[in-house]
Order: C-alpha cells, then structure tokens, then sequence
C-alpha cells in the first residue's frame, strides 16, 4: 500500500482535550476584547510585555507554592532534550516578575510605579469544563513599586472598567485580605489550633495542608474539610494595626469611586504568593449554566520580586479568564460586525481572472477589501457569491472589458454602474469608491 494511503486511513487527529479551536467568526470577538483592552491599559498608563510560554518549573512551583493545586496537580511540565526541568506557564505573574527581576526593571531609569499587561496563552491539567480548559488565556496587569493601597483600588477600578468596556455589567466584587507576615505567622497559629483536634477527620489532602500551609484548606471543596472550615477562625482577627490601616484604605477608596463589594473573610485565592488586599469579580451568566464563575481575580504580592532575587518591591496585578469574558461579551450579544467586502471581482473568462488578481491587488494596495473568484464558477456563482459576502461594488470583467481595458463597475445598494479605464481602478480607486459608494449613500 502506498505510504500517503495508509497515512489517510489510519491518522485522525482531535485536539487535545481541555483545548479549542478559535474560528474567524469568534477569533473577531477575541480581536474586539483584546483591542478594547488595549485601549484601557493605554488610559492608565500599563504598557505590554510578553514573556516566554514556558520556564524553568522551579520558577511556578515556588511562586504558586508547593501545596497549590497547580503544583500539586496541574503543572504541564516537562524534561527538555538537555535535561532541564521545565513548564508550560500555569498564569502571568511568575513570569513577570522573573522578568521584572531580569532585567533590572526596578531601577531609575524607569517609571515608577512600573506598569504592565500581556494577553496570552496558560496551561493547567485541569478537568475540563463549561469556562475551565487545560489550555487557556488570560489578560492580565502586574503594577510594581508602590506599597500604596490606592493602586490596589485602581487596579480593581481598571478591571471593572475594562469588563465594562466590553459590555459585561452584572459582575459582584468580593474582597479580603491576607494581611502581612506577622498577621500571616498569628492566623497560621490560630488555624492550626483549630483544625489540629479534627485531624483525622480532614481530607488526605487536608492533613498534609495541615501541616504545610493550613490556610489552603480553606479553599478545600472537600465536603470533610468544609464542615469545619465554615466555623473556622477569621483572619480579619488576626491582622496587624498595619494590615488593617491597608485594608481599611483600600475599602474607602473603593468607596470613593463607588465601586460595591462585599468582604469575603473566607476568601484565599489558589495561589501562595498573595498577601495584603486580594479580590475576585464573579457573575452568575447564563453563559456558565448559570453557576457563578470568577472571571478576573488577583491580588497583592509583595514579598515575590524579593523572593525571585530583585530588591525589596511591591506588587499587585490581575487576571482575567479570556474565554470566560468572551463568553460573557457573546451572551451580552455585544458581536462586532462582520468588516465591509469593498470589492468583489467577477471574471468571466481565464484570462480575466488574470486581470482581476492584478487589479484586486491594486485595489488593496489603496486600502480596499477585495475578493474574486478562484473556484471556476459561472457568472450566476460569482455574482451570488458577492451577494453573500455583502460586497459594496462588483467589478465585472469579460472579453469586451479586456479588450477596451474598461472594468464596468455596479454598485450593489443602487444598481448603478460606470465603465472606467483599467489605469484609473489601478491608480486612483479612492476616487471611484467616493462617487460610487459615499456620494451614493447620501444621495
Ligand atoms: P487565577 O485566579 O489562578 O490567578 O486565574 C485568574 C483567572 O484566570 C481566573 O479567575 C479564571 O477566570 C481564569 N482561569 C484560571 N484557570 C482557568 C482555566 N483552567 N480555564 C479557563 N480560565 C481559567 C492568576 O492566574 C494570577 N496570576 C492573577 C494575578 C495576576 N494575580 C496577581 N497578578
């Protein structure tokens, strides 16, 4: 049997699972988020950065921590041909901040504080579900430099306003805050004190949590652990006078720009890195079955760029699930429309199809869209081919056209049409489509 027979018959392909292909129809709704995006970032000031898709694991596993789900479960990592430990990236911040650390970005010469976003792809092994793929994407900003807690508030503010500029409006606010280390050290106590006598009684995973880092049980979803996590301490008890300075700050500022939320003492975030202010924007849309999901949630995390060997800076950034929001913008029926087809060219004959890929190229050239015809269809086809692509004006090319070097062209909306010279479509297009189409649709 020859090779490219077998070939056929054995290999069908599927993506991955956890993973989707974007088609032109949605890839224009992503096209519109991310252009929206960009347009707020550039308001307040946030300039991109893009950062490898993977890197070394030890860089994720010790940002997100050693008993976080993504460590524990999700990292798609791997050994690369010269023996490295590697890993597709699980979210932003690592990376960022690995960069920030680089290439020297805390140093005078550069603004203060210093503010970026990117927009791309995450990997988590996770199972998949309605909003939850292995393979995803994020928006997200990281701001440096500055301790104050109206950052935090502006942070917030820019993600409320960017998921307004997109038409997604139903959204609750929760916040909290994991205070700093000597609140982190006092509530670490106050839960293993708690959760010690339940010892047994936890989730396997609990019990290491237990001893390695108590206040993840709280984000358990394990019906055994969540019996006692319902009556577990509180770690607005536990802050310092200057975690609550922080915290009380950032509430009046929110306040301030009347931006509603609710305090969520139960909140933790999956991630080990958070300290100080952390919050998540939520909606219950029809598009999730109407389960309330967490479409852009972050935080602060002072102690990181330190922790990755840069000086002593602060931190405080976002993400937001990109196919969640899109999904959002899709149900908020908020679709762009489809871009205009200028020009389509119907040719009638071979070597009027060499005419028309010279003269569509010419016409492109001056800023048109164009489309022509390369299926060998009759006339009818082509004709009912710039119907469906909602073409403004058809440019009809036969012998007598070639022969007077004319291209009779119809306006669809009027039926009106004009012969004009080859030289004059190829030269001066601008000109055609202002009396043919402007000047049309205002008479
Ligand atoms: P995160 O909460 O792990 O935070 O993810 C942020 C958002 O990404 C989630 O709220 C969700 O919308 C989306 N997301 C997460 N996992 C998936 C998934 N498997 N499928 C679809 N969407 C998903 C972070 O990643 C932090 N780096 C955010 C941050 C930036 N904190 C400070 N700066």
């Amino acid at each position: 049997m020859p090779f490219y027979t077998e070939r056929k018959i054995r290999l069908k392909y599927q993506k991955p699972k956890g993973t989707a292909d974007v088609l032109p129809d949605t890839s224009r709704l992503w096209d519109y988020v991310e252009t929206k995006s960009r347009q707020i970032f550039d308001r307040y000031r946030f300039g991109e950065i893009r950062v490898p898709m993977f890197e070394s694991y030890d860089l994720y596993a010790r940002s997100s921590g050693d008993t976080s789900d993504i460590v524990t479960k999700e990292m798609y990592d791997f050994h690369d041909k010269g023996d490295r430990h590697m890993a597709l990236r699980p979210e932003g911040t690592a990376g960022v901040v690995r960069a920030f650390v680089e290439n020297k970005l805390y140093g005078p010469e550069y603004p203060k504080p210093y503010r970026v976003y990117y927009m791309g792809p995450m990997f988590r092994y996770e199972r998949p579900q309605s909003g939850r793929q292995r393979e995803f994407h994020q928006i997200g900003v990281e701001a440096f430099g500055s301790e104050s807690p109206l950052l935090d508030t502006e942070v917030i503010q820019l993600g409320v306003d960017l998921l307004h500029a997109v038409g997604v409006h139903d959204l609750r606010l929760a916040i909290n805050t994991l205070g700093d280390p000597a609140t982190r050290d006092a509530y670490h106590q106050a839960l293993v004190d708690y959760f010690a006598p339940h010892r047994a009684e936890l989730s396997e995973d609990s019990q290491i949590r237990l001893e390695k880092n108590p206040l993840r049980i709280l984000d358990s979803k394990d019906p055994r652990d969540k019996v006692f996590v319902k009556d577990a301490p509180s770690i607005l008890d536990y802050l310092t006078p200057a975690a609550q300075n922080h915290f009380a700050a950032v509430k009046t500022a929110l306040d301030g720009l009347n931006i509603d939320y609710t305090v969520d003492p139960t909140m933790v975030r999956g991630l080990d890195y958070y300290n100080h202010t952390i919050f998540e924007i939520m909606t219950s849309s029809p598009a999730f079955g109407n389960k309330e999901l967490t479409v852009l949630a972050g935080g602060r995390y002072d102690g990181l760029v330190e922790q990755f060997g840069g000086p002593a800076t602060p931190g405080v950034g976002f993400g937001i699930g990109l196919e969640r929001l899109i999904l959002l913008v899709q149900q908020a029926q908020q679709l762009p429309p489809a871009p205009d087809l200028n020009v389509y060219i119907v040719s009638l004959n071979d070597q009027a199809g060499e005419e028309a890929l010279r003269l569509a190229h010419a016409i492109r050239n001056a800023g048109f869209t164009v489309d022509m015809d390369f299926m060998a269809r009759k006339a009818k086809g082509q004709f009912k081919t710039a119907n469906r692509e909602n073409a403004q004006l058809v440019i009809t090319l036969g012998e007598d056209e070639l022969a007077n070097q004319v291209a009779s062209i119809k306006q669809m909306a009027t039926g009106k049409q004009q012969q004009v010279p080859f030289n004059t479509v190829e030269n001066n297009f601008q000109s055609i489509y202002q009396h043919l189409v402007e000047e049309g649709e205002q008479e």
